[in-house]
């Protein structure tokens, strides 16, 4: 893979801060956008806008034609076979919402068990915290153990009749953690419970099987792969879709409104209220084939290469200051890096840095669980993906020298 080439169609990795080239290493947090996905969006506004499923005149239907058309390119990329399983949303936060909230009025009505791991993301906690108040759910969390990996005996233990719902993270966003969705799904059907698949982490970075994963639903964000903000995908077997009540009323989302009663369109449609966002949806796809000719595989390893080698100049030279967490590399840890310098608070580590030109985040990564777990208030975190070099990763620990510099450390 030639890192530099691919360089050339980010125009943002172009830019410098405080006299230095902007190293990216957030990718975690939203991936940059190449060229032919800007051009794709704007080319969208240029020759094909117009509201879709509405129109009889020509534009309209070639809008709609796009759109559907991204459905389709959507679908190949989880494996789906029909199209029409695939919802359209504005990220891996909105699916989960429709799922929960979808399950909260039908399968969760009267309680239950819904089991997720201690790694989640907020956006795979909260909304089903949101439905115990009014179902009487029983959320429980699987422990990880001191590897960042999930206790799969704990697991067992709390998947008992009474599981309804197994909710988790391809990828942890925090510990790189690749979990083992077949093995925790197959249990999880054993024991009569749907599993629901957070793969805003694993999607940028691999196509996604939904069915290999034995996953009952599943969501990404279409911004960390690539492709704008406020598109990505919830894809869903269509009986349950089916069963499902709407997330949201409005346009495009019924077959007859009258003012006695409603009746729904069938899936997709019904959770597509209103107009979509047509342009990052046909965006979306250009970004999905932009990854496919670069090549999944070969993207995998240089990332790869990347974690080692900054594994191993943290074990070389900071073992005693730079702390990282997640699962040893060898040991399914993928693309993000979490750590910590001794004595120095990570938002000051990443404003040094920052000054350095290198781009990380700091915080709680929308994981506070997670870091109550950890015991940590705050983690940083480093994360790669095609663009980023070797060099960079230098540069990171350069930086870090300096910090420890700074701090006395
Ligand atoms: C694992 C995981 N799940 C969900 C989300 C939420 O994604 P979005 O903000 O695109 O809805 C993120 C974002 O960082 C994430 O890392």
């Amino acid at each position: 893979m030639d890192v530099g080439r691919i360089r050339q169609d980010f125009p943002i990795l172009r830019r410098s801060f405080y006299g230095h080239p902007l190293a990216y290493l957030d990718s975690a947090a939203s991936s940059q956008k190449p060229t032919v996905v800007l051009d794709a969006e704007r080319e969208f506004y240029e020759e094909r806008n117009a509201n879709v499923h509405r129109g009889v005149y020509a534009l309209s239907e070639e809008a709609t034609d796009a759109y559907e058309k991204a459905r389709e390119r959507m679908a190949r990329f989880l494996h789906v076979r029909d199209p029409q399983e695939i919802i359209f949303v504005r990220g891996t936060t909105e699916a989960l919402n429709v799922v929960a909230a979808g399950l909260g009025r039908t399968r969760l009505k009267h309680g239950g068990r819904v089991i997720t791991t201690v790694m989640e993301h907020h956006s795979n906690i909260v909304p089903w915290h949101m439905l115990r108040e009014p179902t009487g759910l029983d959320l429980r969390f699987v422990d990880i153990d001191a590897n960042g990996r999930l206790k799969l005996d704990e697991y067992d233990s709390l998947l008992d009749a009474t599981a309804k719902v197994v909710t988790l993270s391809h990828v942890s966003n925090v510990l790189g953690t690749l979990n083992p969705v077949r093995e925790i799904a197959d249990r999880a059907h054993a024991a009569g419970s749907l599993v629901v698949v957070d793969a805003a982490q694993s999607a940028p970075h691999r196509p996604i099987d939904v069915e290999a994963l034995g996953a009952d639903f599943a969501a990404f964000s279409g911004h960390k792969t690539l492709g704008p903000m406020g598109i990505g995908g919830l894809w869903g077997k269509s009986e349950l879709l089916r069963e499902r009540p709407p997330f949201m009323g409005g346009g495009e989302m019924i077959r007859s409104v009258h003012t006695d009663r409603v009746e729904y369109a069938d899936p997709p449609a019904k959770f597509e209220a209103g107009t979509p966002n047509v342009a990052g949806a046909c965006t979306l796809a250009v970004a999905l084939d932009y990854l496919e000719r670069v090549g999944w595989d070969d993207m995998a390893s240089h990332e790869r290469a990347l974690l080692e080698r900054a594994y191993r100049i943290a074990a070389e030279r900071f073992s005693g200051t730079v702390r990282i967490f997640g699962p040893p590399i060898s040991d399914g840890h993928e693309s993000v890096l979490c750590f910590t310098v001794k004595g120095v608070h990570p938002h000051d580590v990443a404003t040094i840095l920052d000054r350095e030109g290198i781009a990380i985040r700091s915080g709680h990564h929308c994981a506070q669980p997670l870091m109550e777990r950890l015991q940590v208030p705050a983690l940083c975190r480093a994360s790669v993906y095609l663009y980023n070099t070797p060099e960079e990763i230098d540069r990171l620990f350069a930086a870090l020298e300096k910090v420890l510099t700074v701090f006395a450390v």
